[in-house]
Order: structure tokens, then C-alpha cells, then sequence
């Protein structure tokens, strides 16, 4: 890999109201990486519709996560920011993908088994093959690197597999790179402020089990007030946090928004009762989230410069994929 140019992929699904997981589990590394090495973010919106969206709010959430990106840091004349519908290779891509991955591979995803539910007769094509797609996404630019969350180590491994695979198959060797997971060491999965064995969520139906990036300091107060705990103090060893998920989740919140080891927290935090803890989790919180949310709803009242911020971003993703897909038509023996 040494010698391959280094170029980072990922993306976001413009299902509405993104959350602190999304933040610190993804995009705060997105917004780090940018300084360092050349860096394309999607807005996924072909993945969003592998369930049903309401068409109007669709439009809408694309423009929003785009104002999220922006808010939490991004620079759309350092990263290429653009929305996945725009280009279409990366449809073309999930294909040619789809005719190189396994049926067996596919079975084992289990973000399908998740989302399909008891009854995966009626899920949607789209949703099985979902991770072929985010596979296309990542090759069609030749990505070497991949920041996401925990959840999505499965389908990294998977895009792995398929990259390897098609060099196998066409003979040609290193054409793909196999692209590394960047995923965040101290907090990689947020977890529900409900229940502590539950990643935080959008799809989670109470709302007190995230922190939105739009909520207001009330909201934020509120919810950290009625996050779960325990009735024991704060210990002084990560040993002893071990079966006490929820305690465990907001002391990992607080030491990544403070840039804190979690061992400083518990040094600062031991002997406390929550309710004190909780107190500072949420001045921390509002004072890093409430800004990021201003600024959402600033840029939202600015529709045409973020549809701007799409425009180019395609045009220069488009370039790249364009190059590529042709080498990758050429190599399948499509005229
Ligand atoms: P999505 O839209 O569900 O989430 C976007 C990113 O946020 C991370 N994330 C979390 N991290 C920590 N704790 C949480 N509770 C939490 N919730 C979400 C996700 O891991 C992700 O990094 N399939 C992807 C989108 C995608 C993609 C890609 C990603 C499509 N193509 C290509 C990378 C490369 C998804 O649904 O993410």
C-alpha cells in the first residue's frame, strides 16, 4: 500500500436529524483526516432509499447532512463533498459488484438481519445488497481509507472481500486496494443514553436516547438529566465499569469531548455521584454540540450556496470516477 496514493471514502445516509454517534463515531474523524490526505464524503442518498422515504424530506435531508458535514468542520475546497445520486457510476459500479460477490457473503451481513426485521420476505432488494453498494462507493474511487464507526467494520470486511475477489478474477492484481477501516479506538460505538447495550441511533423511537446535533442546550440538558445510570458513585478503575454500560457510555462521551483518556476522567470523576458527573456532561456537551447546530440551521436557511457545495463536489467526483470506470469497464470486457 505504501506506494499507492492514500485517499479517504466515506459516507453518511441523509436519513434526518444526525446525532452525536454520527459525530464523534465519524465525522470528527472525517473533519481530522482532511488536513492530512485527500478526502471524498458522500451524502448517500441512494442508500437512504433502500427503505421508504418520503420523497419531499429526502430532498431535504441531503441538503441537511450537507449542512452537518460543513457545521461540524468539513471544507468543501479541502474534502469533495457531494451526494451519491449525482454520480451515476456509482450505480454502475454496485452492478458490476453485485456479479462478483457471493449470495453467502451477503447472508452474513447482519446490519441486513437488523434492519430487515422478522420478516425479510418483504424487505427490499435494495436493502439486501446494500453493502455491494457501499463497496461500488468506496472502489470507484480506488479509496485506501475508510473512517466509520464500529457498526460498519462487517461491510469494510465484505468490501475487502469483493475487492480481492474481482483482482483474483480478472487478474488483475492491486488494480483495487484493499481499504483500511479508520475506526475511532476510545469510541467507536455511542451508545444509546437509554439502554447501554443499543448503539445511539436515528431509527431509535425515543428521542431521549440521542443527542441530536440540532438540539438545544434544554433538550441536551434533559436528556443527559434522564440518561440511565446506576446507583453506585463514579469508580475509580475502567475494571470496574465493565458491566455498568450506561455509566461507561456517558464517562467515553465525556472523555472524548473534553480529549480527555478515560483513565483522567475517572481520576477527576471517582467518589462523584451522577448526578454532579451529569452536570458537566452537559455543559461539555452543549457547548460543543449547540454551536454545530446554530450553524445547521444557519446554512439550511441557505439552500442554493449548499446545493452549490454539491455542485462542485460532483463535478470533481464525477472526474475521478469517470477515469476509473473505464479502466474497470475495459478490464470486465464491456465495450
Ligand atoms: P450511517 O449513515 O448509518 O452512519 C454514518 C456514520 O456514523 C457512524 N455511526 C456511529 N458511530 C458510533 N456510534 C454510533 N452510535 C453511530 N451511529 C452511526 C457510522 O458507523 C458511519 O460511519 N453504510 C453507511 C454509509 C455508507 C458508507 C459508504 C460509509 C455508505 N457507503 C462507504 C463508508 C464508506 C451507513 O449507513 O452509515
Amino acid at each position: 500500500m505504501s506506494d499507492k496514493k492514500k485517499l479517504v471514502f466515506s459516507g453518511v445516509q441523509p436519513t434526518g436529524n444526525l446525532h452525536l454517534g454520527n459525530l464523534l463515531g465519524a465525522i470528527k474523524n472525517f473533519v481530522s483526516l482532511q488536513k492530512e490526505m485527500e478526502c471524498i464524503y458522500c451524502v448517500v442518498d441512494l442508500h437512504a432509499i433502500t427503505v421508504m422515504q418520503d420523497p419531499k424530506k429526502l430532498k431535504e435531508n441531503i441538503l441537511e447532512t450537507t449542512a452537518s458535514f460543513l457545521a461540524s468542520g468539513l471544507d468543501s475546497d479541502k474534502s469533495i463533498i457531494f451526494n451519491q445520486s449525482s454520480v451515476s457510476g456509482h450505480a454502475e459500479l454496485a452492478w458490476i459488484l453485485n456479479c462478483v460477490a457471493r449470495l453467502g457473503w451477503l447472508n452474513r451481513m447482519t446490519q441486513f438481519k437488523d434492519k430487515a426485521g422478522s420478516d425479510k420476505e418483504k424487505a427490499s432488494v435494495g436493502l439486501y445488497i446494500y453493502p455491494n453498494l457501499m463497496a461500488a462507493d468506496i472502489l470507484l474511487y480506488k479509496a485506501t481509507h475508510v473512517p466509520v464507526g464500529a457498526d460498519q467494520k462487517q461491510h469494510l470486511e465484505l468490501c475487502r472481500d469483493i475487492a480481492q475477489k474481482f483482482n483474483n478474477d480478472f487478474s488483475c492484481e492491486n488494480f483495487f486496494p484493499l481499504p483500511e477501516p479508520l475506526i475511532q479506538k476510545n469510541i467507536s460505538r455511542v451508545m444509546s443514553l437509554r439502554d447501554g447495550t443499543k448503539k445511539m441511533s436515528k431509527s431509535e423511537d425515543s428521542d431521549y436516547s440521542r443527542i441530536n446535533l440540532k438540539d438545544t442546550a434544554d433538550e441536551i440538558s434533559k436528556k443527559v438529566k434522564k440518561a440511565k445510570t446506576d446507583s453506585l458513585p463514579i469508580p475509580e478503575t475502567e475494571k470496574e465499569l465493565e458491566k455498568r454500560l450506561e455509566a461507561l457510555n456517558l464517562l467515553n462521551i465525556y472523555s472524548e469531548i473534553t480529549n480527555k483518556s478515560l483513565k483522567e476522567v475517572l481520576k477527576e470523576m471517582s467518589g462523584k455521584d451522577f448526578s454532579y458527573f451529569k452536570n458537566k456532561l452537559s455543559e461539555v456537551l452543549v457547548d460543543s454540540v449547540c454551536p454545530i447546530g446554530k450553524k445547521i440551521k444557519e446554512l439550511m436557511s441557505d439552500k442554493v450556496y449548499l446545493q452549490k457545495v454539491l455542485i462542485k463536489g460532483k463535478e470533481k467526483a464525477s472526474k475521478k470516477a469517470e477515469e476509473n470506470l473505464k479502466k474497470i469497464r475495459e478490464i470486465v470486457g464491456l465495450l
